[in-house]
Formats: C-alpha cells, structure tokens, sequence
C-alpha cells in the first residue's frame, strides 16, 4: 500500500514536470513555476532523483533579479490563461517574471538535501553557485525589507507571504483603496470552484496593489516605504531566522563569508520575541503602514518552533496552545483556528489544512515535542493517503479542494514517508 503510493507520489512530480522545472500542479490554475512549490517539489525529488532536484533550484535562480530579488513566479510558458500574467507584471531578468518574492525556503531546503546526499564533485561548483545566489537574495530582503535595521522584514504583497486570502491581511487589505475603472479577468475560478477561492473584493487589492509596485518600476528603495502594504508577518520571519541558520552552514562548509547573516540572526532572535504576547501566550503581527497589532490565531504563526528559538519559554507556551489550535485531532492543523469568526473550512487560506504548513511544524516540533511530531506527521500521511495529493483538505472530514496532484503535497508526503525519525 505505501509502496503504491511512494510510485504514485513520483508519478505526480513527473506528470507536473516541463523541462528543468515543475508545474505546482497538471491542470490549468497554475501555469508557471512559484517560488516556494519549487523549493518544497526539489526535496521531494531529492528522494529519487538528485539531478531533477537541483535543476529545479537551478532553474528558478536564473530568473534572479540582478538585484538579488528571487520573483515568486517564473512565466516560462508566454501562452496561459494565468492572471496577473507577464505582460502586466511587465518584469524580469531573462526570464519573465512577477515584481514581488515568495516564502524564502530555499536554503533550507538546499540544507537538508545536502545533508543527505554526497554530492560529486564535479557537482560542487554548481551548489557553491547556488550558495552564492541565496546569500545575495538574503542580503536583498535583509537591506531592503528592513532598511530601518529592526531584525525583521517585511511583506509588501499578500501574495508574498503564500497565505494570500489569510485573515491575518483582513485588517490592511481593508484599508487600501480599490483602483477606479480596474479593468482584468480572473482565470482561477474559471478551473477551480470559486467556493475554494479567493474573493473578487481580494483580487481588486491584489491587482491594485501589484498596479502600484509595477507604477513604482517595483523599485526596492523606495517601496518599502511606498507600498500600499507593508506587514511584518511572524510566519514569513520566522522561515527567514531558519533560512539563515541553515544558509550560514552551507557557507561555512564552502568557506564563504557570513558575518553580516549573523549579525543579523542576533537581532532577528530578539526582536522576533517582542512580537510575542505573554499574556495572550500568541505571537503578534505588525502591520507597518497602519501600525497595528494583528492578533489572528493563523497557524503560521507556529512557524516560529521552526526557528529553533531559544527561549524555551516561549517554546512551551506555544506547544501547550498549538495543541488546542485544532478541534478535530485527526486532521492537524486547519490554517486558522476553527473558532475564529473569519474562519471558513473550504476557502484557500481562511481554514483548510495545508501539507506545507503541517510540515514545517513537524519539522519545528522534532527536537522539542517528538510524540506530537510523530502524531502529525502519521495524521498528514493518512490524511493523504485517504484523500489524495490535493492542495488542501478540510480540517473536518479530510475532503479535499482546490487542484488535484498538487506538487508540493506529493513531495512532502515523499519527504515524511522517508523520515528516519519514523516510529513504524
Ligand atoms: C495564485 O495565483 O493564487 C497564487 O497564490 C498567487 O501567487
């Protein structure tokens, strides 16, 4: 049975698989290469094919801006359905691409590949190139996401952080002012039913807001204070802290500079604790441009056990509190805790379980809690086998949305079927 659905989870890569990178998906909804699906889909082909997983890597760093950004779509297929395609975003570096970032899970995924694989050495010079790509990428959101040196970065679109319908924007996206005369047609209901989708009311701000950077020649110096959106999100720094820890490693290894990344991970450390309410035992996020707390009990928030902090306080606090996030222990974790009033059980990120966010918890809960990271990682497994490689699935029954052979889950079930810490 499991061997089954190991040959079927590889079959789903390469069924989604275009020359040198990978679809997130085989239907139509998502039509190009993104940023975050590519780094999880290189880890699960780590587990059959090395080669396909650093050309995976490999690919979406060639569309690096000269600046250091990494866009969070690559348009390698001009002819799709895909709104905001390239000719509104009207960007690139040879190849076309979005203006905005994505989740920076790279180097962290680059980590544990290598952690597990010898690499030849003729393949040495290829990886060293990779190291070099991240470390400007991370030194691009390190000056221009925080140029006032606070130790955390920010987010100027929703779609950067990956949860683009989460509560956490509801408050900001109600402040920006929709465009007048916003002309454009959505292509994502059209394949998926609108109930698991976005609103039309987000896609008016993510349009304007895109409108705006694209207005602004998606110009880094003067964005971060420019933008319609400016949010210090937990789950965003959270994976930053990690990506840096383990960016430093493959550094070292290479006998690369580093000072600068850890300076910055001191700070980060701290200044990432402050966004922590003891009373309320929950991390807060801050939206810059309204300065205001946003208090939303989103499970990205426990993307901080990912960072490995060391306040073991706060570690215990927000174990104890994660698990009661759910109320159905069967299918951890829903993406907002089910008793907030913005809670919706089929609709994107207001609700729905995500594989990705299960298991970068797991990954956080190993070295602290193993019981209850074995416990999540067995009910995600299940989860799949019961329902399929979907993009996610309810928190009630296990029924699942959005597309079918999904990328990202087909990986990360790879890489929990693979697990040495398994307990059967
Ligand atoms: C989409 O098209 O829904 C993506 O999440 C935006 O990046």
């Amino acid at each position: 049975m499991r061997e089954n659905l190991i040959e079927k989870a590889k079959k789903v890569l390469l069924g989604n698989k275009k020359k040198g990178f990978t679809l997130p998906t085989n239907n139509k909804l998502y039509p190009a290469q993104w940023k975050w699906d590519s780094g999880f889909i290189a880890l699960g082909y780590s587990h059959f094919n090395l080669k396909y997983a650093l050309d995976e890597i490999t690919t979406l760093l060639k569309g690096q801006w000269k600046d250091g950004m990494i866009p969070h779509i690559l348009f390698h297929d001009l002819n799709t359905n895909y709104y905001p395609n390239h000719s509104v975003w009207n960007c690139g570096n040879k190849i076309h691409s979005s203006g905005i970032t994505q989740p920076p899970v790279l180097a962290i995924i680059l980590k544990k590949i290598l952690d597990k694989n010898k690499i030849k050495v003729n393949e040495k010079t290829k990886i060293k190139l990779i190291i070099k790509k991240l470390k400007k990428y991370h030194e691009w959101l390190i000056k221009y996401r925080d140029p006032r040196n606070t130790g955390l970065v920010s987010i100027l679109h929703p779609w950067e952080s990956g949860y683009d319908n989460s509560p956490l924007w509801d408050y900001s996206m109600n402040e920006i002012k929709v465009e007048k005369n916003l002309k454009y047609k959505r292509g994502d209901n059209k394949v998926i039913n609108p109930e698991y989708r976005p609103l039309d009311e987000d896609y008016d701000r993510y349009i304007t807001i895109k409108n705006h950077l694209r207005k602004n020649k998606y110009n880094p110096k003067k964005l971060y204070n420019e933008s319609m959106f400016n949010v210090v999100d937990v789950g965003f720094n959270s994976i930053f802290l990690k990506a840096n820890k383990d960016l430093i490693e493959l550094l070292k290894s290479f006998n690369l500079e580093h000072n600068n990344l850890q300076k910055f991970i001191l700070k980060s450390e701290n200044q990432i604790e402050k966004l922590f309410d003891t009373r309320k035992g929950v991390f807060v996020n801050y939206d810059i441009k309204n300065r205001k707390k946003i208090i939303v009990p989103s499970i990205t928030n426990y993307f901080i056990l990912f960072a490995d902090l060391k306040n073991q306080l706060i570690n215990k606090k927000i174990i104890k509190n994660l698990k009661n996030h759910n109320q159905n222990e069967k299918y951890l974790f829903s993406s907002i805790k089910p008793n907030y009033g913005k809670f919706e059980e089929k609709r994107y990120w207001r609700g729905p379980v995500w594989i990705n966010c299960n298991w970068i918890i797991y990954q956080g809960l190993k070295n602290k809690d193993k019981k209850f990271a074995n416990k999540i990682k067995e009910n995600t497994i299940t989860l799949i086998k019961k329902n399929g490689f979907y993009e996610y699935y309810s928190f009630k029954t296990g029924e699942a949305f959005g597309a079918n052979n999904f990328s990202w889950t087909a990986s990360l079930f790879l890489d929990l079927i693979f697990d040495k810490n398994r307990t059967n």
